[in-house]
């Protein structure tokens, strides 16, 4: 007599867990499932196809949904769950390749900044270029993200301290732009969308640099910065959690208040890359005090970091990493003789995150200046009135949208045999609950057929037809 019931509940369970994208909180030093409450590692890459400078008023990686279609269709092979992007521009539109994204079940961890005049801090001459316009950029880079839900954080700046000079003038800028962005978020979002900092990989400047933008003033609350991202590219080759300086890094972290993910890692001069820092970065003896990481980088470009390399224009051609990343992140797809690690980490959600104190900040910091003065109440106008910018938010995909339009080659030149299309494991259709109301939005209906619906729909009648047969 139970099961009819239990069967009704496991169908009550699939139709409900599809329904949409959780975003990601952080609750002390962890991120976390803001639904489900699992803790959250970040197993990414880092993508910028192009570099940087390939951002400009027609395009930039978030702009061309057929190209996101090719490239998601790839991380949800590669088993990633988070792609951090360089430089985007908030005036194109995203909201094609977010809601892909978002329907890949992939979320984005975005920089604010980008090359372009007026779009970055100057390293040496903060003061130069901390101005109304420039904040304008970050606000609606802000504005532009802050609604779709697999916005997973910001990162207020990149290697912005890397050398003496820097470590001079820069910190006092980066710490209250953290500030100005976090006040930001506070007014214009729904949603406490977290906002990080990557730093170089100079022990000299990463580790006090950390510790200034950790530290809480007395009078400002929300100048501490709310993740700090790592970029370390000193696992080469062979090597042991010791022989790498791993263990040193996590000596560094274990007591920091916030979340510490690689914001970049993937050493290249060993090649091929074996990836094996990716079994030390999951396992117990770094898992507590680091969330994960971001391979650099998903295409190949000039400095030789790739895993698939665009070719013919708009094709692209897996290379060896690729295969070898993937050995990593999905093992249980892998063809390869060679043994990997599985990442097992399902029973990390148990650990109820302590009371973590954020520390008051000191005068003084080594190696790093931080006594320089900022100009206090810049932002204080645009934050009040916001920017005006639009707001990028979830569409209706179409069938067709989940496809590969493009060419996917192996390295020896042959057609590669893997997916064609994203394989959708959430339903992003932001008007299906208005549609089942009101029936206003008829003209959408049909683009919304191919989101799980067959499949629930198929699971329901099964289960009825076994529940009347029981
Ligand atoms: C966004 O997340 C919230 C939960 O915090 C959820 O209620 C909502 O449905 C999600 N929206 C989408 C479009 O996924």
């Amino acid at each position: 007599m139970l099961v009819p019931f239990i069967l009704i509940f496991i169908n009550i369970y699939i139709t409900t867990t599809l329904a949409s994208i959780n975003p990601i909180i952080i609750k002390g030093k962890r991120f976390y499932d803001a639904v489900t409450n699992e803790r959250f590692f970040i197993r990414g890459i880092d993508y910028q196809p192009g570099g940087s400078s390939e951002v400009n008023d027609e395009k930039d990686p978030l702009s061309d949904p057929d190209l996101c279609a090719r490239d998601i269709l790839l991380f949800q092979d590669l088993g990633i769950n988070t792609v951090r992007i360089y430089s985007i521009n908030p005036d194109l539109n995203h909201d094609k390749c977010m809601t892909l994204l978002a329907t890949a079940g992939i979320y984005l961890i975005l920089d604010v900044n980008s090359p372009l005049e007026n779009q970055h801090l100057n390293r040496y001459e903060p003061w130069t270029t901390y101005n109304t316009i420039y904040l304008k950029h970050v606000f609606s880079v802000i504005d532009e993200f802050l609604q779709y839900n697999n916005t997973l954080g910001f990162f207020a700046g990149n290697e912005i301290v890397n050398d003496k000079r820097s470590a001079q003038y820069s910190p006092p800028y980066i710490k209250k732009l953290i500030g100005d962005m976090r006040r930001y978020i506070d007014v214009h979002s729904t949603r406490r969308i977290p906002v990080g900092y990557s730093a170089a990989d100079d022990l000299k400047y990463r580790i006090p640099l950390s510790k200034y933008l950790e530290c809480e003033d007395t009078a400002r609350k929300d100048c501490s910065v709310d993740f700090y991202g790592v970029n370390s590219y000193q696992w080469c080759g062979q090597q042991t959690l010791e022989s790498s300086g791993y263990d040193r890094l996590v000596e560094a972290y274990e007591k920091y208040s916030k979340p510490v993910i690689f914001s970049e890692f993937g050493c290249n001069k060993v090649l091929p890359r074996k990836f094996d820092e990716i079994t030390a970065l999951y396992s117990e003896s770094m898992n507590d005090v680091f969330s994960g990481g971001l391979v650099y980088e998903f295409t190949q470009e000039p400095n030789n970091y790739g895993l698939a390399e665009v070719v013919n224009e708009n094709d692209i051609q897996l290379l060896d990493d690729y295969f070898t990343l993937r050995d990593h992140y999905r093992p249980e797809a892998s063809s390869s003789q060679e043994p990997s690690s599985k990442l097992d980490l399902h029973n990390k959600n148990s650990i109820a995150p302590e009371d973590v104190v954020i520390p008051k900040c000191q005068k003084t910091y080594h190696n790093i200046k931080v006594d320089g003065e900022v100009e206090e109440n810049l932002a204080d106008v645009l934050i009040r009135e916001g920017t005006q910018h639009k707001k990028g938010k979830f569409v209706d995909l179409d069938e067709k949208d989940l496809e590969c339009k493009f060419e996917i080659y192996r390295k020896d030149g042959k057609p590669w045999d893997g997916p064609r299309r994203i394989e959708a494991v959430n339903d992003m259709s932001p008007l299906k609950d208005t549609k089942a109301k009101s029936g206003k939005h008829g003209s959408r209906k049909k683009s919304s057929s191919f989101k799980m619906k067959p499949k629930k729909a198929m699971t329901s009648v099964f289960l009825i037809i076994v529940c009347i047969l029981w």
